[in-house]
């Protein structure tokens, strides 16, 4: 879900990455990529021994190389596997229950019938999806009684990794020194192609490559989609969402965000479409649940897609991150969110049609303030200096090393500091024509609808004809979820922010000639868009569309909000977008080579990948941490704390007389460790936006929790990880396990898992 938050950041254009190769030094001929290879996997594998380094220096790692590089360490701090048990090609492994979900979270299997776990905020578009006033199970939860309750959600997918390969060589292949970065991408994509194509695999499973540090290095993914998968239950918000966004990203945390799935397949146990007769998908491996509970200093692991991070940029980077870029996305999130919040706590309406909208946007604008803090707090610009000091030095005490990369920080210095205006504006214009002003961003959908008929010229009518449905289908979906009095405040609000927030020069003029004519009078000039606009209605709207194909475009053409769109949309192509892909695709190149700089003056240093929505391990122990001077945060949580945080009535901290009732009545049955029902717990776990839903695993490979957010004083971890600080917050299982059959009475689910107590070697089911 969270994946969608970083495609809006500048180091995020994939595509670009592609182009990357790091050992293409400007007077090096030839590329030695065995030399590489080698330098990277093996050098590092051999001094894994005599490293100092541990997991708790964070790293999320590829399954695959686990057994080269990492499973000593994994087993010196506790793991009973081995790495075969994790990842394994020829037999199930625990690879094998970890799923994809829905491209952007990450969920496990946990029965042999197909039962899937993952967060409630993963599943909370599916639980909307299917709530209305009068069935609205985002505030009552929902349990299916049986199968044939369990609901269908078009569109949603859980794919499986079948096998990672590493295929740099052929990704590489024929990529010379001379070429430059069009021509390098060019022939990486061929490569890719013939890849693709080459690759062993069924029928019903797909290819995908992946650049790994900056396009130094890369895999390809073996994957199996489902895509029959159904609703089987979640709890109401008031337990899923129980603190919402006051304590988002807070540790000490009491949320049971949890929903489950089931997949269903084909009767040979293969993808297929929606069918009632498909049946529960059997699983290569699914995860036995520990009974026995966390203790303090126990080893976890977190098995799952983190989407993304960027744990070695250069200290400039830091910088604009942190007081440009960041600082001005929570300034016109702050501004939206307040607009929205008051009118959902207004509204029972407007609270479902913005519930999901207002926790996605609030999510990260939230995450952005506690990673400036923490980058503060840490000095983390500071220590990168030194460290690139240090690396400095070890670069120009050798010749050779020395005119390959002695000038790349000036060069990121000089790159960065042209990149600034144009990263600012780009920042401003996903976050208000994307993001945040929804007439703005159906302007440009819709703009890119007019330009494809009036590009098609003769065959403009049969474009139209062909692209109306979809038009009308995104539409239906788009006003259900609307209400134009409130995005008429958010308008009038944050297109004061764009002209205001903007290099002048990049502003449309049309904009500026309308706020003349309205002089500075933001609210005025909404009022009068949204009373002639066609767009922010859907009865207006659908008549609009009604009409022939050239009068529907003339019409669109014509609207005021429309207008306003398409004007910002145009100066920003015209004056910010090339430039902005011109200088982020050199910094992309001055990134690939600094990537390859450090790994080759730091053989000592175990390097993992920045995560990339790609399969990986982390791994570390349940511990508490020190926020502040003085303070002391326990890693466990329980029902107590719950209760302690009870606020009736409230719209984050209420808790349901239901669960008011069984904590009263202590009828907390085999969940309870010494009379009290577990919640939530955190470690030392590497994590990111992705990694939500994850299994947290015992030594054992045993679920014992459920990941799904981290501490605020630690969120800078995507950039700057300190073991000291940054942990990952997981819901207990057992409190999962307590919620589905005390307060859900749905036991029946309970009876398909395995339970297990590892610690007491006792086989409970
Ligand atoms: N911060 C967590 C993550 O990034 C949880 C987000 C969902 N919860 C919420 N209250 N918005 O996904
Ligand atoms: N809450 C995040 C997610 O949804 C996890 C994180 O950022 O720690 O993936």
């Amino acid at each position: 879900m969270i994946y969608i938050e970083y495609a809006q950041n500048h180091y995020l254009n994939l595509s670009v990455i592609i182009k990357s190769n790091l050992y293409l030094l400007q007077n090096q001929k030839k590329i030695n990529m065995r030399f590489f290879r080698f330098l990277l996997l093996n050098v590092v594998a051999l001094f894994i021994s005599t490293s100092t380094l541990t997991a708790q220096d964070g790293g999320m790692w590829i399954p695959s190389l686990v057994k080269q590089l990492n499973i000593d360490d994994m087993q010196e701090m506790g793991l009973e596997l081995t790495a075969d048990d994790l990842y394994s090609i020829n037999n199930s492994s625990v690879k094998d229950a970890i799923v994809h979900f829905g491209g952007g979270c990450t969920a496990e299997m946990i029965s042999n019938q197909g039962l899937m776990l993952t967060n409630h905020h993963c599943g909370y578009g599916e639980i909307q999806a299917h709530s209305t006033l009068e069935n609205n199970y985002l505030k009552d939860g929902f349990w299916a009684k049986n199968r044939d309750e369990e609901l269908e959600n078009p569109g949603l997918t859980a794919t499986f990794i079948i096998r990672i390969e590493d295929v740099t060589n052929a990704v590489l292949s024929g990529v010379i020194a001379e070429m430059n970065e069009d021509e390098r991408s060019a022939q990486i994509s061929k490569n890719i192609a013939t890849l693709n194509s080459g690759l062993e695999k069924e029928e019903s499973q797909d290819v995908k490559v992946k650049s790994f540090f900056d396009g130094n290095q890369y895999f390809a993914f073996i994957t199996e989609t489902y895509k029959d998968v159904r609703l089987v239950g979640a709890p109401p918000s008031m337990i899923g969402k129980f603190g919402s966004d006051t304590d988002n990203w807070v540790w000490p945390r009491h949320t049971g965000d949890f929903s489950m799935f089931r997949i269903y397949a084909s009767e040979d146990n293969k993808p297929a479409e929606y069918s009632e007769k498909n049946v529960p998908y059997q699983p290569k491996h699914f995860l036995p649940i520990s009974l026995d509970g966390v203790e303090e200093g126990d080893f976890t692991m977190v098995y799952g897609f983190p989407g993304r991070t960027q744990e070695y940029l250069p200290s400039v980077a830091i910088k604009q991150l942190k007081e440009v870029i960041n600082s001005a996305r929570i300034e016109i999130r702050n501004k939206a969110l307040k607009i929205v919040d008051k009118e959902m706590r207004a509204d029972e309406g407007i609270k479902i049609q913005y519930a999901s909208k207002y926790a996605r946007i609030a999510n990260y604008w939230k995450k952005w303030i506690g990673e400036n803090k923490g980058l503060e707090a840490s000095q983390a610009v500071v220590k990168r200096e030194k460290y690139e000091a240090e690396l400095m030095e070890k670069i120009n005490s050798d010749s050779v090393s020395k005119v390959k990369y002695g000038n790349l920080l000036s060069d990121f210095d000089k790159s960065y500091a042209e990149f600034e205006k144009y990263n600012l504006a780009n920042n401003f214009y996903s976050e208000i024509v994307y993001r945040n002003v929804e007439v703005l961003r159906l302007s440009y959908i819709l703009n890119s609808f007019v330009n494809k008929y009036e590009e098609a010229g003769d065959k403009g009518d049969e474009y139209f004809k062909s692209k109306k449905p979809r038009i009308d289908s995104y539409l239906k979906g788009f006003y259900k979820n609307y209400n134009s009095e409130v995005d008429k405040k958010v308008f009038a609000t944050l297109l004061q922010e764009y002209v205001e927030g903007v290099d002048k020069s990049f502003l449309p003029e049309y904009l500026l000639d309308e706020v003349d004519d309205y002089k500075n009078n933001y609210t005025k000039m909404a009022d009068k868009v949204f009373a002639k606009s066609a767009l922010i209605n859907d009865t207006d709207m659908f008549m609009l569309l009604s009409k022939s194909p050239s009068s529907v475009i003339a019409k669109i053409k014509k609207d005021p909000a429309y207008k306003i769109g398409v004007s910002i949309i145009n100066a920003y192509n015209a004056k910010v977008e090339p430039k902005y892909s011109e200088i982020n695709a050199e910094i992309k190149k001055l990134q690939r080579t600094y990537m390859a700089a450090q790994i080759e003056m730091m053989p000592n240093k175990k390097f993992y990948p920045d995560a990339n929505s790609t399969l990986r391990i982390t791994w570390g122990k349940v511990d508490g941490y020190e926020p502040k001077d003085g303070v002391y945060y326990y890693p466990k949580t329980y029902l107590d704390g719950i209760m302690e945080k009870y606020v009736p009535g409230d719209y984050e901290f209420n808790v349901p007389e239901k669960l008011r009732k069984i904590y009263d009545e202590k009828d907390f049955g085999i969940y309870a460790e010494n009379g009290k029902i577990p919640v939530g717990f955190i470690g030392t776990n590497h994590t990111t936006g992705g990694n939500s839903g994850s299994p947290a695993l015992d030594a054992h490979g045993n679920l014992i929790g459920l990941n799904f957010d981290r501490v605020w004083e630690g969120t800078m971890s995507d950039i700057n990880y300190d073991a000291n600080i940054c942990r990952n917050i997981m819901v207990d299982v057992k409190y999962i396990l307590f919620i589905i059959d005390k307060y859900g009475d749905a036991k029946y689910l309970i009876d398909e898992m395995k339970l297990v107590r590892p610690k007491t070697t006792l086989i409970v089911d």
